[in-house]
């Protein structure tokens, strides 16, 4: 038996890269999936039923079940769309994976308002999006008596949440909002019986080969039978794992890339000073730094 029999699953911008390897293995694994994408360009411009219904193609054509969905997942209706999908055409939803996203790297000073904008909205915006429509719904179900045992995972990156990567304020912020976002819907959400982590993964994809200094490394020629370290198929098993029921785990981050998974922690004191009273700057001065 698959480890996701009998589960329903959205996940967002499933139509190309890591999101695709998710849904192939989730239906494989015997989840039945809604596949969003709303098939746009890198930066998001543009709309495509393409990537998705190729997707839902290829899972049906093995056997498995899914279905296809357009929203675009920075909107607040088109997030309550998935969610309505997912439960009028499998019944229910067990599980969110956040996934969808876009980069239109940038240097602070030279950043435009659209830029930041369509950033924060697809990442940061989109993932709560989804993640406050999915909980109305979990709530209802355990009001009505129905406790969930529902997951979501979420997709921050190692940019904004282990390195400050220039050019990407946009991105780096809102992935970090996404880690920060995980641990409080972890803990709002375990009484309706769902669990919430996130992923920081690293994979050859569209958005990484147009990363400048990381194209030439990703599209490397990978040796036949050699291990590919930066397949995205290789990121899907963890994520999986966090939305079966065999993870009791919730309020994590991870990061994962070819061989390797790491447990992630945030801020963390690392120095306190303390006074008698009001500080005093010249106080502050002499002992912070
Ligand atoms: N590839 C990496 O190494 C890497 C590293 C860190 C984080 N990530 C994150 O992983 C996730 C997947 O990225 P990927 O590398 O597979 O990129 P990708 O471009 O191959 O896939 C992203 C998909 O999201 C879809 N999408 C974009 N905006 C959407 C919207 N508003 N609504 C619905 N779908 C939308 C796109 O059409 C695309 O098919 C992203 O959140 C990305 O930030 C990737």
């Amino acid at each position: 038996m698959g480890a996701l029999e009998g589960k329903v699953a959205v996940i967002t911008g499933a139509g190309r890269g890591i999101g695709r390897e998710h849904a192939l293995l989730f239906a494989a694994e015997g989840a039945a999936v809604v596949v969003n994408d709303l098939g746009g360009d890198n930066a998001g411009e543009g709309a495509d039923v393409g990537p998705a219904q190729e997707v839902v193609n290829e899972i049906t054509a093995a056997g498995g079940k899914a279905a296809a969905n357009t929203a675009n997942i920075a909107t607040w209706d088109g997030a309550k769309d998935l969610v309505d999908q997912a439960v009028s055409e499998f019944g229910k939803l067990d599980i969110v994976i956040n996934n969808a996203g876009i980069l239109r790297d940038g240097f602070i000073a030279g950043l435009e308002e659209s830029q930041w904008d369509a950033v924060i909205a697809v990442h940061l915006k989109g993932h709560f999006n989804l993640l406050r429509h999915a909980a109305a719904y979990w709530k209802d179900q355990s009001k009505a008596g129905n406790q969930p045992n529902a997951a979501v995972v979420n997709t921050a990156s190692a940019s904004g949440v282990t390195v400050p990567n220039a050019g990407q304020a946009n991105y780096g912020a809102a992935k970090a909002g996404i880690a920060a976002l995980t641990l409080v819907a972890a803990d709002e959400l375990e009484r309706y019986g769902v669990r919430v982590n996130a992923i920081a993964p690293m994979a050859r994809t569209r958005l990484t080969l147009a990363t400048p200094g990381m194209g030439a490394i990703f599209a490397a020629e990978v040796p036949e039978g050699e291990f590919d370290a930066f397949s995205p198929a290789n990121i899907s098993p963890l994520v999986a794992y966090l939305a079966s029921d065999k993870c009791p785990i919730t309020g994590k981050v991870f990061a994962v890339q070819g061989e390797a998974i790491s447990e992630l922690a945030g801020w963390h004191d690392v120095k306190t000073i303390e006074t008698e009273g009001p500080w005093l700057i010249d106080d502050i001065a002499a002992r912070l730094p």
